[in-house]
Protein backbone atom coordinates (compact mmCIF):
# COMPACT_ATOMS: atom_id res chain seq x y z
CA UNK A 1 0.00 0.00 0.00
CA UNK A 2 1.56 3.25 -1.16
CA UNK A 3 1.89 6.32 1.83
CA UNK A 4 -0.43 8.70 0.31
CA UNK A 5 -3.75 8.51 -1.80
CA UNK A 6 -3.77 11.24 -3.97
CA UNK A 7 -6.56 12.67 -6.10
CA UNK A 8 -5.64 13.85 -9.37
CA UNK A 9 -7.78 15.95 -11.38
CA UNK A 10 -6.04 17.60 -14.40
CA UNK A 11 -9.81 19.25 -15.71
CA UNK A 12 -9.52 20.94 -19.29
CA UNK A 13 -7.59 22.97 -21.48
CA UNK A 14 -3.79 23.45 -20.10
CA UNK A 15 -4.78 21.48 -17.12
CA UNK A 16 -4.25 18.14 -19.19
CA UNK A 17 -0.81 19.90 -19.92
CA UNK A 18 0.66 21.05 -16.91
CA UNK A 19 -0.95 17.93 -14.66
CA UNK A 20 1.12 15.61 -17.62
CA UNK A 21 4.19 17.88 -16.44
CA UNK A 22 3.66 17.49 -12.84
CA UNK A 23 3.44 13.87 -13.13
CA UNK A 24 7.02 13.37 -14.83
CA UNK A 25 8.20 15.68 -12.02
CA UNK A 26 6.26 13.39 -9.02
CA UNK A 27 7.64 10.37 -10.72
CA UNK A 28 11.30 11.32 -10.63
CA UNK A 29 10.88 12.33 -6.85
CA UNK A 30 9.42 9.11 -6.15
CA UNK A 31 6.51 10.24 -3.50
CA UNK A 32 4.87 6.52 -2.27
CA UNK A 33 1.97 7.77 -3.76
CA UNK A 34 -1.01 6.45 -5.85
CA UNK A 35 -2.61 9.05 -8.31
CA UNK A 36 -6.40 8.38 -8.86
CA UNK A 37 -7.75 10.21 -11.49
CA UNK A 38 -11.33 12.08 -11.15
CA UNK A 39 -13.49 14.04 -13.58
CA UNK A 40 -13.60 17.27 -13.20
CA UNK A 41 -14.35 20.29 -15.85
CA UNK A 42 -17.01 21.51 -18.84
CA UNK A 43 -16.91 18.36 -20.64
CA UNK A 44 -18.57 16.75 -17.99
CA UNK A 45 -21.15 19.54 -17.74
CA UNK A 46 -21.78 19.17 -21.29
CA UNK A 47 -22.35 15.31 -21.42
CA UNK A 48 -23.96 15.24 -17.81
CA UNK A 49 -24.46 18.60 -16.29
CA UNK A 50 -22.49 18.83 -13.38
CA UNK A 51 -18.61 20.17 -13.81
CA UNK A 52 -18.30 18.78 -10.52
CA UNK A 53 -19.60 15.16 -10.66
CA UNK A 54 -20.75 13.11 -7.63
CA UNK A 55 -18.77 10.60 -7.91
CA UNK A 56 -15.31 13.19 -8.09
CA UNK A 57 -16.68 14.02 -4.47
CA UNK A 58 -16.64 11.03 -3.54
CA UNK A 59 -12.89 10.08 -4.91
CA UNK A 60 -11.52 13.19 -2.59
CA UNK A 61 -13.05 12.15 0.14
CA UNK A 62 -11.10 9.01 -0.39
CA UNK A 63 -7.79 10.21 -0.45
CA UNK A 64 -5.49 12.64 1.34
CA UNK A 65 -5.35 15.50 -0.34
CA UNK A 66 -5.67 17.28 -3.80
CA UNK A 67 -3.59 18.10 -6.95
CA UNK A 68 -5.89 19.87 -9.36
CA UNK A 69 -5.17 21.47 -12.83
CA UNK A 70 -7.44 23.75 -14.59
CA UNK A 71 -11.20 23.83 -15.80
CA UNK A 72 -12.93 25.98 -18.31
CA UNK A 73 -16.00 28.13 -17.00
CA UNK A 74 -18.35 30.03 -19.00
CA UNK A 75 -21.36 32.38 -18.58
CA UNK A 76 -24.52 31.24 -17.58
CA UNK A 77 -26.07 31.45 -21.29
CA UNK A 78 -23.07 30.12 -23.01
CA UNK A 79 -23.11 26.83 -20.25
CA UNK A 80 -27.09 26.25 -21.61
CA UNK A 81 -26.15 26.80 -25.23
CA UNK A 82 -23.12 23.71 -24.75
CA UNK A 83 -25.00 21.22 -22.79
CA UNK A 84 -26.06 17.93 -24.37
CA UNK A 85 -29.51 17.74 -26.33
CA UNK A 86 -31.80 15.52 -23.48
CA UNK A 87 -30.62 18.08 -20.07
CA UNK A 88 -31.27 21.20 -21.78
CA UNK A 89 -34.39 22.86 -20.80
CA UNK A 90 -33.98 20.86 -17.64
CA UNK A 91 -33.01 23.27 -15.21
CA UNK A 92 -29.51 22.48 -15.03
CA UNK A 93 -28.08 25.18 -13.68
CA UNK A 94 -23.68 25.51 -13.93
CA UNK A 95 -22.29 26.22 -10.54
CA UNK A 96 -18.22 26.52 -10.03
CA UNK A 97 -16.73 23.92 -9.00
CA UNK A 98 -13.98 25.36 -7.41
CA UNK A 99 -16.01 27.27 -4.90
CA UNK A 100 -18.02 24.15 -4.37
CA UNK A 101 -14.81 22.31 -3.40
CA UNK A 102 -13.63 24.99 -1.18
CA UNK A 103 -17.34 24.41 0.68
CA UNK A 104 -17.85 21.21 0.60
CA UNK A 105 -13.98 20.38 2.22
CA UNK A 106 -14.27 23.67 3.97
CA UNK A 107 -10.67 24.45 2.53
CA UNK A 108 -10.60 27.93 4.50
CA UNK A 109 -7.39 29.07 3.64
CA UNK A 110 -5.90 29.81 0.17
CA UNK A 111 -2.33 29.95 0.57
CA UNK A 112 -0.16 31.52 -2.38
CA UNK A 113 3.40 32.19 -2.06
CA UNK A 114 5.40 34.56 -4.82
CA UNK A 115 9.13 34.04 -4.47
CA UNK A 116 11.19 35.32 -7.29
CA UNK A 117 13.89 32.72 -8.12
CA UNK A 118 17.21 34.05 -9.26
CA UNK A 119 17.38 34.05 -13.11
CA UNK A 120 13.68 34.53 -13.77
CA UNK A 121 13.41 37.29 -16.38
CA UNK A 122 10.00 37.88 -15.63
CA UNK A 123 10.82 39.18 -12.24
CA UNK A 124 9.96 42.38 -11.21
CA UNK A 125 12.62 42.75 -8.47
CA UNK A 126 15.21 39.34 -7.75
CA UNK A 127 14.68 39.75 -3.97
CA UNK A 128 10.48 38.91 -3.23
CA UNK A 129 9.50 36.69 -0.94
CA UNK A 130 5.70 37.27 -0.34
CA UNK A 131 3.31 34.40 0.86
CA UNK A 132 -0.29 35.55 0.46
CA UNK A 133 -2.91 34.06 3.42
CA UNK A 134 -6.30 34.70 1.52
CA UNK A 135 -9.36 33.95 4.03
CA UNK A 136 -11.37 31.88 1.11
CA UNK A 137 -15.07 31.26 2.14
CA UNK A 138 -17.13 34.89 3.09
CA UNK A 139 -16.79 37.91 2.60
CA UNK A 140 -18.38 39.31 -0.50
CA UNK A 141 -17.74 36.11 -2.31
CA UNK A 142 -20.22 34.45 0.22
CA UNK A 143 -23.17 34.45 -2.82
CA UNK A 144 -25.74 36.05 -0.61
CA UNK A 145 -26.59 38.88 -3.36
CA UNK A 146 -29.78 40.52 -4.00
CA UNK A 147 -31.06 42.29 -7.14
CA UNK A 148 -33.73 43.81 -6.98
CA UNK A 149 -33.62 44.39 -3.21
CA UNK A 150 -36.61 42.77 -2.02
CA UNK A 151 -38.70 45.31 -0.27
CA UNK A 152 -38.61 43.63 2.99
CA UNK A 153 -35.08 43.47 2.69
CA UNK A 154 -34.81 47.65 2.41
CA UNK A 155 -37.50 47.55 5.25
CA UNK A 156 -35.26 45.92 7.79
CA UNK A 157 -32.43 48.05 6.42
CA UNK A 158 -33.81 51.20 6.69
CA UNK A 159 -34.70 50.15 10.27
CA UNK A 160 -31.55 49.11 11.65
CA UNK A 161 -29.52 51.36 9.82
CA UNK A 162 -30.36 55.25 9.13
CA UNK A 163 -27.08 55.05 6.45
CA UNK A 164 -29.57 53.13 4.12
CA UNK A 165 -32.61 55.96 3.93
CA UNK A 166 -31.00 57.48 1.61
CA UNK A 167 -31.49 54.71 -1.21
CA UNK A 168 -35.33 54.53 -0.18
CA UNK A 169 -36.00 56.57 -3.05
CA UNK A 170 -33.82 55.05 -5.70
CA UNK A 171 -36.71 51.91 -7.25
CA UNK A 172 -35.29 48.65 -6.00
CA UNK A 173 -34.84 46.82 -9.39
CA UNK A 174 -32.15 49.88 -9.83
CA UNK A 175 -30.70 48.64 -6.41
CA UNK A 176 -27.84 45.32 -5.97
CA UNK A 177 -26.92 44.72 -2.92
CA UNK A 178 -23.58 41.71 -2.02
CA UNK A 179 -23.33 41.03 1.24
CA UNK A 180 -19.69 40.87 2.95
CA UNK A 181 -20.32 38.80 5.60
CA UNK A 182 -17.27 38.19 7.82
CA UNK A 183 -17.26 36.02 11.23
CA UNK A 184 -15.05 35.87 13.98
CA UNK A 185 -14.13 32.72 13.70
CA UNK A 186 -12.88 33.23 10.05
CA UNK A 187 -11.21 36.32 10.87
CA UNK A 188 -9.16 34.49 13.52
CA UNK A 189 -8.06 31.53 11.46
CA UNK A 190 -6.84 32.83 8.86
CA UNK A 191 -4.78 35.59 11.17
CA UNK A 192 -3.32 32.51 13.15
CA UNK A 193 -2.80 30.60 9.98
CA UNK A 194 -0.96 33.15 8.75
CA UNK A 195 1.08 33.62 12.32
CA UNK A 196 1.49 29.67 12.15
CA UNK A 197 3.31 29.88 8.85
CA UNK A 198 5.62 32.60 10.02
CA UNK A 199 6.67 30.46 13.12
CA UNK A 200 7.35 27.59 11.57
CA UNK A 201 9.26 29.26 8.53
CA UNK A 202 10.81 31.75 10.11
CA UNK A 203 9.34 34.42 8.52
CA UNK A 204 9.94 38.19 10.28
CA UNK A 205 6.47 39.57 9.98
CA UNK A 206 2.75 39.45 9.51
CA UNK A 207 1.17 41.96 7.65
CA UNK A 208 -2.76 41.78 7.79
CA UNK A 209 -4.59 44.05 5.27
CA UNK A 210 -8.14 45.28 5.57
CA UNK A 211 -9.91 49.03 5.29
CA UNK A 212 -10.81 49.50 9.18
CA UNK A 213 -11.15 53.15 8.63
CA UNK A 214 -13.83 53.17 6.17
CA UNK A 215 -15.23 49.61 6.25
CA UNK A 216 -15.61 49.40 10.24
CA UNK A 217 -17.66 46.90 11.20
CA UNK A 218 -16.02 44.44 8.66
CA UNK A 219 -12.66 45.18 8.23
CA UNK A 220 -12.38 46.56 11.67
CA UNK A 221 -13.58 42.80 13.17
CA UNK A 222 -10.68 41.43 11.10
CA UNK A 223 -8.55 43.94 12.85
CA UNK A 224 -9.40 43.61 16.30
CA UNK A 225 -8.99 40.03 16.27
CA UNK A 226 -5.39 40.39 14.54
CA UNK A 227 -4.37 42.20 17.09
CA UNK A 228 -5.13 40.01 19.58
CA UNK A 229 -3.77 36.86 17.76
CA UNK A 230 -0.62 39.27 17.11
CA UNK A 231 0.33 39.22 20.93
CA UNK A 232 0.90 35.54 20.91
CA UNK A 233 3.48 35.98 18.37
CA UNK A 234 5.84 38.49 20.22
CA UNK A 235 8.93 37.29 18.25
CA UNK A 236 7.16 38.30 14.39
CA UNK A 237 6.47 41.55 13.91
CA UNK A 238 3.02 42.72 13.16
CA UNK A 239 1.66 45.91 10.77
CA UNK A 240 -1.54 46.51 9.71
CA UNK A 241 -1.71 47.97 6.15
CA UNK A 242 -4.97 49.43 4.40
CA UNK A 243 -5.66 47.58 0.70
CA UNK A 244 -5.50 50.54 -1.26
CA UNK A 245 -2.13 51.95 0.05
CA UNK A 246 -0.72 48.20 0.15
CA UNK A 247 -1.13 47.96 -3.54
CA UNK A 248 1.43 50.82 -4.03
CA UNK A 249 3.58 49.71 -1.20
CA UNK A 250 3.71 46.45 -2.66
CA UNK A 251 4.83 48.30 -6.14
CA UNK A 252 7.29 50.35 -4.43
CA UNK A 253 8.94 47.99 -2.19
CA UNK A 254 7.49 44.26 -2.28
CA UNK A 255 11.08 43.25 -0.73
CA UNK A 256 9.82 44.75 2.54
CA UNK A 257 6.65 42.17 2.73
CA UNK A 258 6.62 39.01 4.34
CA UNK A 259 3.56 37.13 5.07
CA UNK A 260 0.54 39.01 3.90
CA UNK A 261 -2.75 38.08 5.58
CA UNK A 262 -6.39 38.88 4.80
CA UNK A 263 -10.02 38.57 4.10
CA UNK A 264 -11.25 37.05 0.60
CA UNK A 265 -11.57 39.43 -2.02
CA UNK A 266 -8.75 41.62 -0.42
CA UNK A 267 -6.87 38.59 -1.13
CA UNK A 268 -8.06 37.89 -4.30
CA UNK A 269 -6.71 41.06 -5.38
CA UNK A 270 -3.31 41.59 -4.17
CA UNK A 271 -2.01 38.06 -4.83
CA UNK A 272 -2.89 38.59 -8.56
CA UNK A 273 -0.75 41.73 -7.78
CA UNK A 274 1.84 39.86 -6.07
CA UNK A 275 1.86 37.08 -8.63
CA UNK A 276 2.71 39.43 -11.37
CA UNK A 277 5.50 40.38 -9.30
CA UNK A 278 7.57 37.36 -9.46
CA UNK A 279 6.90 36.18 -13.23
CA UNK A 280 2.87 36.22 -13.52
CA UNK A 281 0.37 33.00 -14.08
CA UNK A 282 3.06 30.88 -14.59
CA UNK A 283 4.35 30.96 -11.45
CA UNK A 284 1.62 31.52 -9.40
CA UNK A 285 0.93 28.20 -7.62
CA UNK A 286 -1.60 27.66 -4.82
CA UNK A 287 -3.05 25.46 -1.89
CA UNK A 288 -6.57 25.43 -0.74
CA UNK A 289 -6.34 24.44 2.87
CA UNK A 290 -9.01 22.93 5.47
CA UNK A 291 -8.52 20.96 8.48
CA UNK A 292 -8.04 17.92 6.93
CA UNK A 293 -8.37 18.19 3.16
CA UNK A 294 -6.54 20.14 1.08
CA UNK A 295 -6.36 20.91 -2.70
CA UNK A 296 -3.90 22.48 -4.62
CA UNK A 297 -3.05 24.16 -7.87
CA UNK A 298 -1.95 26.35 -10.41
CA UNK A 299 -3.91 29.71 -9.70
CA UNK A 300 -3.97 30.66 -13.90
CA UNK A 301 -7.23 29.27 -15.59
CA UNK A 302 -7.38 26.59 -18.99
CA UNK A 303 -5.94 29.15 -21.30
CA UNK A 304 -8.32 27.08 -24.07
CA UNK A 305 -6.19 28.96 -26.93
CA UNK A 306 -2.98 26.87 -25.81
CA UNK A 307 -5.11 23.66 -24.74
CA UNK A 308 -3.24 20.15 -26.05
CA UNK A 309 0.15 22.45 -27.11
CA UNK A 310 2.37 21.61 -23.97
CA UNK A 311 3.18 25.69 -24.98
CA UNK A 312 2.08 26.49 -21.53
CA UNK A 313 4.58 26.89 -18.10
CA UNK A 314 4.02 24.36 -15.97
CA UNK A 315 6.37 25.53 -13.14
CA UNK A 316 3.36 26.63 -11.17
CA UNK A 317 1.85 23.53 -11.10
CA UNK A 318 5.23 22.07 -9.99
CA UNK A 319 5.21 25.03 -7.00
CA UNK A 320 1.51 23.62 -6.30
CA UNK A 321 2.93 20.37 -5.70
CA UNK A 322 6.21 21.56 -3.77
CA UNK A 323 2.85 22.97 -1.35
CA UNK A 324 1.54 19.49 -1.39
CA UNK A 325 4.49 17.73 -0.32
CA UNK A 326 4.91 20.53 2.54
CA UNK A 327 0.99 20.05 3.80
CA UNK A 328 2.07 16.33 3.34
CA UNK A 329 5.10 16.98 5.71
CA UNK A 330 7.28 15.48 3.05
CA UNK A 331 10.27 18.60 3.83
CA UNK A 332 13.00 16.67 2.33
CA UNK A 333 11.52 15.98 -0.95
CA UNK A 334 9.80 19.65 -0.82
CA UNK A 335 12.60 20.98 -0.52
CA UNK A 336 14.77 19.28 -2.97
CA UNK A 337 12.00 19.17 -5.74
CA UNK A 338 12.07 23.74 -5.04
CA UNK A 339 15.74 23.22 -5.54
CA UNK A 340 15.28 21.42 -8.72
CA UNK A 341 12.95 23.79 -10.16
CA UNK A 342 15.28 27.25 -8.85
CA UNK A 343 18.38 25.53 -10.85
CA UNK A 344 16.49 25.07 -14.01
CA UNK A 345 15.14 28.69 -13.76
CA UNK A 346 18.86 29.68 -13.39
CA UNK A 347 20.12 28.08 -16.01
CA UNK A 348 17.77 29.95 -18.04
CA UNK A 349 18.10 26.87 -20.79
CA UNK A 350 14.72 25.61 -20.68
CA UNK A 351 11.97 28.09 -20.78
CA UNK A 352 8.47 27.71 -22.53
CA UNK A 353 7.11 30.94 -24.32
CA UNK A 354 6.46 33.23 -21.43
CA UNK A 355 9.93 33.31 -20.28
CA UNK A 356 11.13 34.07 -23.72
CA UNK A 357 12.05 30.72 -24.30
CA UNK A 358 10.74 27.32 -27.58
CA UNK A 359 10.91 24.66 -25.05
CA UNK A 360 7.78 22.94 -24.37
CA UNK A 361 5.66 22.26 -20.80
CA UNK A 362 7.52 18.40 -21.21
CA UNK A 363 10.87 19.91 -21.96
CA UNK A 364 11.01 21.46 -18.62
CA UNK A 365 9.29 18.71 -16.89
CA UNK A 366 12.04 16.92 -17.99
CA UNK A 367 14.63 19.33 -16.91
CA UNK A 368 13.57 19.54 -13.31
CA UNK A 369 13.17 15.66 -13.39
CA UNK A 370 16.97 15.45 -14.43
CA UNK A 371 17.77 17.46 -11.08
CA UNK A 372 15.74 14.88 -8.58
CA UNK A 373 18.08 11.95 -10.31
P1 LIG B 1 -6.18 31.80 -18.04
O1 LIG B 1 -5.42 31.81 -16.77
O2 LIG B 1 -6.67 30.49 -18.49
O3 LIG B 1 -5.25 32.37 -19.18
C1 LIG B 1 -5.00 33.72 -19.47
C2 LIG B 1 -3.72 33.84 -20.28
O4 LIG B 1 -2.62 33.74 -19.39
C3 LIG B 1 -3.52 32.72 -21.28
O5 LIG B 1 -4.14 32.97 -22.49
C4 LIG B 1 -2.04 32.70 -21.39
O6 LIG B 1 -1.62 33.72 -22.26
C5 LIG B 1 -1.58 33.02 -20.01
N1 LIG B 1 -1.30 31.83 -19.19
C6 LIG B 1 -2.13 31.16 -18.35
N2 LIG B 1 -1.51 30.14 -17.77
C7 LIG B 1 -0.24 30.14 -18.25
C8 LIG B 1 0.89 29.32 -18.04
N3 LIG B 1 0.87 28.28 -17.19
N4 LIG B 1 2.02 29.63 -18.70
C9 LIG B 1 2.08 30.66 -19.54
N5 LIG B 1 1.04 31.47 -19.80
C10 LIG B 1 -0.10 31.22 -19.15
O7 LIG B 1 -7.38 32.83 -17.87
P2 LIG B 1 -8.61 33.16 -18.82
O8 LIG B 1 -8.17 33.17 -20.26
O9 LIG B 1 -9.23 34.35 -18.27
O10 LIG B 1 -9.63 31.96 -18.60
C11 LIG B 1 -9.69 30.79 -19.43
C12 LIG B 1 -10.64 29.81 -18.78
O11 LIG B 1 -10.11 29.36 -17.52
C13 LIG B 1 -12.00 30.39 -18.48
O12 LIG B 1 -12.97 29.45 -18.80
C14 LIG B 1 -11.97 30.67 -16.99
O13 LIG B 1 -13.24 30.63 -16.43
C15 LIG B 1 -11.10 29.54 -16.50
N6 LIG B 1 -10.39 29.78 -15.24
C16 LIG B 1 -10.21 28.69 -14.43
C17 LIG B 1 -9.49 28.77 -13.27
C18 LIG B 1 -9.23 27.53 -12.51
O14 LIG B 1 -9.39 26.45 -13.04
N7 LIG B 1 -8.77 27.62 -11.28
C19 LIG B 1 -8.93 30.05 -12.82
C20 LIG B 1 -9.09 31.12 -13.78
C21 LIG B 1 -9.81 30.98 -14.92
MG1 LIG C 1 -8.27 35.30 -8.89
Amino acid sequence: MPKYKIAWLPGDGIGKDVMQAARIVLDAIKLDAQYIPGDIGWEFWCKGGDALPQRTIKLLKETDCCLFGAITSKPKEEAEAELCQNLKGKGVVYTSPIVRLRQEFNLRTNLRPCKAYAGNPLNYRDDIDIVVFRENTEDLYSGVEFHPLPQEVMDVLCKHNPKMTKFKQTPLEDIAVSLRIITRKASQNIVRDAFEYAKKYGRKSVTVIEKPNVIRETSGLVIREARKIAKEYPEIKFNEANIDAICMWLLKNPQDYDVLATSNMFGDIISDLCAQLVGGLGFASSGNIGDDYAIFEPTHGSAPKYAGQFKVNPIATFLSAKLMLDWLGEKEKSERLEKAIAEVIKEGKVRTYDMGGKSTSLDVANAVAGKLK
